[in-house]
């Protein structure tokens, strides 16, 4: 990403204030959510909670405002989150010490950042599209039988980013993560038509386990 990039994106987090109440009306940015998506928190499973070994872990790749890395770790997981935005990432450890939760906040340009392999048993990926890098690392960083939630605008969307680059086709996600076992491909109403997608690292059990429960506020 070019420095310009990363400059517009500090002042857009910059311009919003942290006791601005659109925050809480879950407006602010256009394209950046304030909220928790209810989709994809019913698709959380309660991993952590039914585990009797190891903590699973989770990551959240453009992680913002950083509100799904905290409920992650709200529902017991041990979450890493990356965003190139050093100002979303210091609102996002603000939020998260006063939620009282830990993550490991990575400010890192996604362009050239590698996670680890085989580490992940859940990532998340919202209002962010990239066709070439992450479906590299996203397969290579789930574990066997780990998942994937991936929410982004399309074509039809009426509140996504005006360059096409950034849209999906119908169907395009399910293409560019071929090599996971599709469990479900979705778009919400209108307007928003978000494409949801969520899928599996093939070659693993499921791991048992419901919702991680209502979201709070
Ligand atoms: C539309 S916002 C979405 C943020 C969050 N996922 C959400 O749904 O609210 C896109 C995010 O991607 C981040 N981003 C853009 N390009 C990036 C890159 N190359 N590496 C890491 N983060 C990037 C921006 O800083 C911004 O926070």
């Amino acid at each position: 990403m070019s420095q310009a990039d990363r400059d517009r994106w500090n002042n857009k987090y910059a311009a919003l204030s942290p006791r601005d109440d659109s925050v809480g009306r879950g407006e602010g940015i256009r394209g950046v959510q304030m909220l928790v998506d209810p989709w994809l928190a019913s698709r959380v499973t309660r991993q952590a909670a039914n585990s009797t070994g190891p903590v699973p872990r989770a990551l959240e790749l453009a992680c913002g405002l950083g509100q799904t890395a905290i409920y992650l770790a709200q529902c017991g997981y041990r979450v890493d989150a990356v965003d190139v935005s050093a100002v979303a990432l210091t609102q996002a450890a603000r939020a998260a010490d006063a939620a009282g939760v830990a993550v490991r906040w990575i400010e890192a340009d996604l362009d050239d950042w590698r996670p680890e392999r085989a580490a992940y048993d859940l990532i998340v990926v919202q209002r962010f599209l990239d066709r070439t890098r992450l479906p590299e690392i996203i397969p290579w960083a789930l574990k066997a039988g780990g998942e994937l939630l991936y929410t982004t605008f399309t074509r039809d969307s009426a509140s996504g980013p005006g360059n096409p680059a950034f849209l999906l086709e119908r169907g395009e996600l399910r293409q560019l993560y071929a090599t996971l076992e599709p469990l479900e491909e979705s778009s919400s109403p209108p307007p928003d038509c978000l494409a949801r997608f969520h899928a599996r690292s093939r070659n693993e059990p499921r791991t048992a386990g419901g919702a991680c429960g209502p979201l709070d506020g």
